[in-house]
Parts: C-alpha cells; sequence; structure tokens
C-alpha cells in the first residue's frame, strides 16, 4: 500500500504508475466485493436454467392437465329423458347462456353453449350430418367435438363438461375446446 510518499522511505521517489493510479481513484480494495466476470457468467446460466425448468414445467402441467373452467354442477337431465338423436336446450352457466344436450348415441352425450361463435345466432343439431348448423351465415360445427367444419365462425363452440351419476346428466363447467370427446 502507498503511503502516498510522505514516509521516510517513500520521500523524493516518484510514485509508481500504480501507486499514482490508486491515489487518484482511492478504493477501499480489501472491502470491495468483486463480481468477477466468471461469477456472473454463472449467475446468468443459473438464473436461464432456472426460468426454463419453471417455464417447462408449466408447458407439461397444461399438457397433462384436461381443462376444465370452473362453473356450478348443474342437473340437466335424466339419462333415459332423451332418445338417440334427440337434444333437450338448457341454460348454463347461468339463465343469459343457451346451451344443448344432445344423445349421440346410447352411452355418448355431448354439450354446448348455443351461441354461433360468428355473431351469436342459435345453432341447431343437424342429426343426418351429425353437426350444428348455424341459420344465419351458414357456419357449421362438428357436434361430436365443437369443432369448425366451414362458414366464418372464428373459433369451436364451447363445450360444457358432463358428468353421470345415478342415471342423472349434469353440467359440470365450460370445457375446452380441444379436450377429449365425451
Ligand atoms: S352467426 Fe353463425 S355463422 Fe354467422
Amino acid at each position: 500500500m502507498s503511503c502516498g510518499g510522505n514516509c521516510e522511505n517513500c520521500k523524493g521517489k516518484e510514485p509508481t504508475p500504480e501507486e499514482k493510479w490508486r491515489e487518484d481513484f482511492p478504493v477501499e480494495w480489501a472491502a470491495d466485493n468483486y463480481v468477477t466476470r466468471r461469477d456472473f457468467t454463472r449467475f446468468l446460466i443459473l438464473t436461464s436454467g432456472a426460468t426454463f425448468l419453471g417455464n417447462g414445467y408449466f408447458v407439461a402441467k397444461n399438457a397433462l392437465t384436461p381443462r376444465a373452467e370452473s362453473g356450478p354442477t348443474v342437473k340437466i337431465a335424466t339419462l333415459t329423458e332423451l332418445p338417440i338423436g334427440g337434444v333437450k336446450l338448457f341454460r348454463y352457466p347461468t339463465e343469459a347462456d343457451p346451451a344443448m344436450l344432445i344423445r349421440l348415441a346410447e352411452n355418448r352425450f355431448v354439450a354446448f353453449r348455443q351461441r354461433c361463435t360468428h355473431l351469436s345466432c342459435p345453432v341447431h343439431f343437424n342429426v343426418e350430418k351429425t353437426q350444428l348448423d348455424c341459420p344465419c351465415h351458414n357456419g357449421t360445427f362438428d357436434a361430436r367435438t365443437g369443432r369448425v367444419l366451414g362458414g366464418p365462425p372464428p373459433r369451436p363452440l364451447p363445450r360444457i363438461a358432463l358428468k353421470l351419476e345415478n342415471g342423472e346428466i349434469f353440467a359440470a363447467g365450460l370445457a375446452s375446446s380441444d379436450e377429449a370427446e365425451g
């Protein structure tokens, strides 16, 4: 450490460039906490890795977990009430939301919101083609999945998750459109 040229040994001597530099920039070196380039790179790699793993976890969780938005569980029909190809209209999740339950086969029921995803006209079940037709602009949806088959609708018809219990059918939340057929 330089004495600043004031001690007996240094008097009269020209300060070295390092001593001169330290006089110009008087930093307390011992108390300084250095972050080396290597430490900083390690920190970046660790934080990037943690972020990547975190994102991967949520992507995998979303892919594996069946998605159903919350909604009340409401009884909408009994198992024997509808013939095959029959339709029952109901309201779900609120009284302002028209919906339809369709019996596609002996043990196969599906339910959808009844508003077309184009401009909200009510859709109707076309039993011959197993599709849902919108009369306003000829939009068509697959009655098994709600997928758009033709016309201007921009999105699938929202499906309603169903639950069967003791011979009764319940609406149990809005299902995502890519969920497995019910
Ligand atoms: S409102 Fe259904 S196709 Fe336009």
